[in-house]
């Protein structure tokens, strides 16, 4: 995670993001501690990297790139408003212990936003942030067969905001169906039991959950698949973090899981 001391909506890259609007500093601080408690309650130990005061988007750690054992490529951003951050986690990686890559700069990526690696395959979207030619690069790169779905809808900008993969045996995932190109999810209907969220809860961000060991971090108690994923087996948690909506991002857009 990045400490978000500086975190505040100051340019407009997402339809979220309303240019100038107000953010409860104080507030922000305690919804990103209450996450981060929740996801130490979880099992997970977190490392934090210093937030930046040039780069309030630099509390999206989850955009700081595509982790594969200890092998890192490092996002190439869209907007020059982030591009300041690549050498910052790129400089990070390096001095944790990874082996850093770089995806050819014409290729836009944007981390774990948008793709992660599953056993062998890589499954990734791509259509408003970040390539296809990307996607294929980091497959290739890592020796992973790429699954792939197109994103349409720029309220769901990331795979992150419109998609999770759940802890559960029967390999069970909730999406949003419309931020999917039509046709295009028959890649992950092969490696997924997908389970469709409503509109409303797509809107609350509900599938930018967090998954650690069996529990699944919601970013809001009124989400309606909740009940449905208790069912599946899964432990649920909490974490209001409303004030990071307001920049387009949830609980997962705050972690990256590294290894
Ligand atoms: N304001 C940030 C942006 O638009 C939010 C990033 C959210 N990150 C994510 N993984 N979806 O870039």
């Amino acid at each position: 995670m990045s400490s978000p001391e500086y975190f505040r909506v100051e340019y407009s890259i997402n339809p979220w993001m309303i240019e100038g609007v107000e953010v409860n500093l104080e507030l922000a601080k305690d919804q990103w501690s209450g996450l981060k408690a929740t996801i130490e309650k979880c099992g997970a130990e977190v490392k934090v990297i210093p937030g930046n005061t040039v780069y309030p988007d630099l509390v999206f750690t989850a955009n700081s790139g595509i982790i594969n054992d200890k092998h890192v490529l490092i996002s190439n951003f869209k907007f020059h408003e982030r591009q300041g951050e690549e050498v910052i986690y790129e400089n990070w990686f390096k001095k944790n212990g990874y082996e850093v890559g770089r995806i050819p700069s014409e290729h836009k990526f944007e981390g774990r936003g948008d793709a992660f690696v599953y056993g062998e395959f890589l499954v990734g979207s791509y259509g408003i942030r970040s390539d296809k030619e990307a996607l294929l690069f980091i497959a290739d790169e890592f020796e992973l067969t790429p699954k792939i779905a197109k994103l349409v809808d720029e309220k769901f900008y990331h795979l992150d905001t419109c998609f999770q993969k759940l802890p559960t045996k029967t390999n069970d995932a909730i999406f949003y169906p419309d931020a999917f190109e039509d046709n295009s999810l028959t890649e992950f209907s092969d490696l997924f039991n997908l389970i469709p969220v409503s509109k409303n809860d797509a809107n609350k961000l509900a599938c930018n959950s967090v998954v650690i060991n069996d529990s699944v971090i919601f970013p809001s108690n009124e989400i309606e698949v909740i009940d449905k994923v208790a069912e599946l087996g899964c432990n649920i948690e909490i974490a209001n973090v409303s004030e990071f909506l307001k920049s387009g991002g949830a609980c997962q857009c705050l972690v990256i899981t590294l290894q």
